[in-house]
């Protein structure tokens, strides 16, 4: 451990790897695979992820003699593990002697042995061998040199985030009377008295189960939550025992990206290293935005510490309806893009490509056809180019701008059945404001509703359905000290037991915003209507807003058709610095329109562009910059008012103060650091390829 508290991941150089699954593999072919990882650059591998039922054959009998081997060996090439406490799927001796530790439905069903990950999250039986196997692992390898990174279990939440069996239910009412003390206190918060819903005794409370009507949104909310810490519990649990006996030795759990079940800011509390499994679809065109938002949380989870792509697919994956392949060049541009945005390395799903089971479609670094797949010779490749980027290590991403993502605020909008509109969808929200940053040019920030807002020039909230007062004053301290903020839609409605706000939303935020919400508009489905700006015309979709707007702020925008045109629909008040308000739901370039106006007045330079295709992003240390050029597309483009004093760590090099990318190329400058990040301009898309050959 670091003097600061921080344990780094024991690795030189950025990491370079995947998962290996030798347990699919005679072990005749190890030595090969040992052989060739080095070949390609690998310096780090996740293993054994699902492999309990052999490291653990029956119960208490360990056999770990198979795994030392296949350490050893990787060690004797100079190659480290992610090591996996091999708690994410339980053996099947265990789930047969104790049923009760496979999941339950919402429905009531027993969810059967047979897939992966086939466990309630609140089972003590399960709890108990898990830890016991944690344990033993930690003892087994805590002191091997070639231990990197402990991999707790896998994607929590994956496949099974909820259990609804009696024994989570058990949980529930604990994890309830430890949030409300006393009954009393519980329904007050429920608002039980609403639909006869009192409860005389914590027994009769039950998780929302299918019930004949709507349900308690207070209910369902703590529910998500409870179901969030429950996996939390665990994780917690595992990270204890490792801790206790390999303190040195970083943890970590891989996460799903903008991932709706857990919370994932506290999930990142309790580990050393945000790790990420990042699938952009190659065949969605715009897969790269969404990215760059999984990637600003995943930087973002530890206040701007770099984090680590821990699988991503060097081709196609297997579970999407259609798996369409990575082109020519796809898997190094979105390799090279997390790094951009503060991966410390580039780590696949998986090393040698499966004969059997439900991955054997998957694409691997070393593919069926093995050295002579195309897959093994893009990622060695690629291991060689990352050995020239050794320099990011340890940088972190510069940004203007952030995104406030709250989770309560997301499982509110999520109740089905009790809300003004179910159309007004958080992730899309979230997704849509971050979409028209990303066209501005701005690298995306992410934070909590508290802040820290401090290192932002603009901090945006797309939507706070919940907001407490702690968080509204977080806000508005950040602007009365001279921020930029923009809230949006249907935000500041209920505090954090879903009672609304008193006075209307958006509740703790009205003063500063200058507006109160009289009523909400949803429009019907196809529905558009047009907000007018000076002479501008905006697209609006899904929702409006009646707003009342106090005589100290600026009407920025009103509606122009509909209900209510003429009324206002984009309010700015000063106050120190600038709120911004926007009641209704723009399409995107609306969105872009209106956040050139935010930038603007917050003296944020949007970078001129001719295409989203292509994004700039830059890493510092403070004195040094590493700024990558990206073309997430199938045209070549051509950039100029590069970084001055710049040179080229990868890809291809300025000629004449331009650089020109063809299809999902990259190019890495390093140069020293500006006050702002550079702003490159896409000059020209000189072709319009159908694509790249290989
Ligand atoms: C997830 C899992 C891996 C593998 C990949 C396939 O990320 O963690 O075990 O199944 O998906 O894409």
């Amino acid at each position: 451990m670091t003097q600061d508290g921080v344990r780094p991941i024991r690795l030189d150089g950025l990491a370079y790897g995947g998962d290996y699954n030798p347990d699919q593999w005679p072990e005749e072919t190890w030595a090969e695979d040992a052989r060739l990882m080095r070949e390609a650059g690998v310096n780090l591998v996740s293993l054994p992820v699902f492999s309990w039922p052999l490291l653990e054959p029956r119960e208490g009998e360990y056999d770990f003699a198979w795994l030392d081997r296949v350490v050893d060996l990787l060690w004797s090439q100079g190659i480290r593990v992610d090591l996996a406490t091999a708690t994410a799927t339980p053996p099947a001796w265990l789930v047969r002697a104790h049923p009760e530790v496979l999941p339950v439905d919402r429905n009531g069903v027993r969810l059967e042995f047979g897939s992966r990950q086939a466990y309630c999250p609140s089972s003590p039986v399960f709890r108990e061998h898990a830890l016991r196997l944690t344990d033993a692992m930690a003892r087994r390898y805590g002191d091997h040199e070639a231990l990197a990174l402990w991999h707790v279990s896998n994607e929590y939440g994956d496949h099974v985030a909820r259990c609804w069996c009696p024994e989570s239910a058990a949980h529930f009412r604990r994890w309830l009377q430890a949030r409300y003390g006393t009954l009393d206190g519980l329904n007050d918060a429920w608002g039980t008295s609403c639909w006869g819903q009192h409860y005389t005794e914590w027994a009769h409370i039950e998780p929302p189960r299918c019930a004949t009507g709507p349900i308690n949104p207070t209910q369902q909310l703590d529910f998500e939550r409870f179901s969030s810490d429950a996996l939390l519990e665990l994780f917690r649990a595992e990270v204890d025992v490792l801790r206790e006996i390999t303190p040195n030795i970083p943890v970590t759990t891989n996460f799903m990206s903008l991932f709706r079940e857990l919370d994932y800011w506290d999930f990142a509390a309790a580990e050393d290293v945000v790790t990420d499994d990042a699938y952009p679809d190659p065949a969605d065109p715009a897969a790269h935005v969404g990215a760059a938002l999984n990637y600003g949380l995943m930087r973002s989870l530890k206040g701007g510490q770099p984090w680590l792509l821990l699988e991503q697919a060097p081709s196609a994956v297997s579970w999407r309806d259609v798996n369409v392949p990575k082109a020519p060049g796809q898997m190094r541009a979105m390799s090279l893009h997390a790094v951009a945005h503060g991966s410390d390395g580039v780590m696949f799903f998986q090393w040698r490509q499966a004969r059997f089971g439900p991955e054997k479609f998957h694409s691997a670094m070393l593919g069926h056809r093995g050295t002579a797949s195309r897959s093994y010779r893009e990622t060695a490749a690629l291991g060689r180019e990352l050995s020239a980027l050794s320099a990011v290590k340890g940088t972190r991403v510069r940004s203007a701008v952030a995104l406030v993502v709250d989770w309560d605020a997301w499982w509110g909008l999520s109740a089905p059945d009790s809300l003004p509109s179910v159309r007004l969808d958080w992730a899309t929200q979230a997704r849509g404001w971050h979409a028209a940053l990303f066209a501005l040019g701005q690298t995306v920030d992410v934070v909590r509703a508290t802040g820290p807002f401090d290192a932002y020039e603009i901090v945006v909230v797309p939507n706070l359905y919940a907001m407490t007062d702690e968080q509204a004053d977080a806000l508005a301290a950040y602007v009365r000290g001279g921020g930029t903020l923009v809230v949006g839609p249907f935000s500041g409605v209920v505090d954090h037991t879903e009672k609304v706000h008193d006075g209307g939303a958006p509740g703790p935020l009205r003063a500063l915003l200058g507006v109160a919400v009289d009523e909400w508009w949803p429009l019907p489905d196809d529905a558009h209507e047009t907000l007018r700006s000076g002479g501008r015309a905006w697209r609006a979709h899904t929702w409006g807003e009646w707003l009342e707007v106090s005589g100290d702020a600026d009407v920025v925008a009103t509606y122009g058709s509909g209900d209510l045109a003429g009324r206002p629909a984009v309010v700015r008040r000063a106050d120190g610095g600038t709120a911004w308000y926007l009641s209704a739901v723009l399409d995107h370039d609306g969105l872009v329109a209106l956040f050139r106006d935010v930038l603007r007045g917050a003296g944020v330079p949007a970078t001129p562009g001719t295409t989203d295709d292509v994004e700039v992003v830059t890493r510092t240390d403070g004195a040094t910059d590493v700024t990558f050029l990206l073309n997430h597309g199938r045209r070549t483009v051509r950039l100029s008012d590069l970084p001055a004093d710049s040179r080229v760590l990868t890809g291809p090099p300025p000629a004449d103060g331009h650089v020109t990318l063809g299809p999902f190329d990259v190019t890495v400058l390093t140069h020293p650091t500006t006050d702002r990040p550079p702003a490159v301009r896409i000059l020209t898309t000189l072709t319009d390829e159908k694509g790249p050959s290989a």
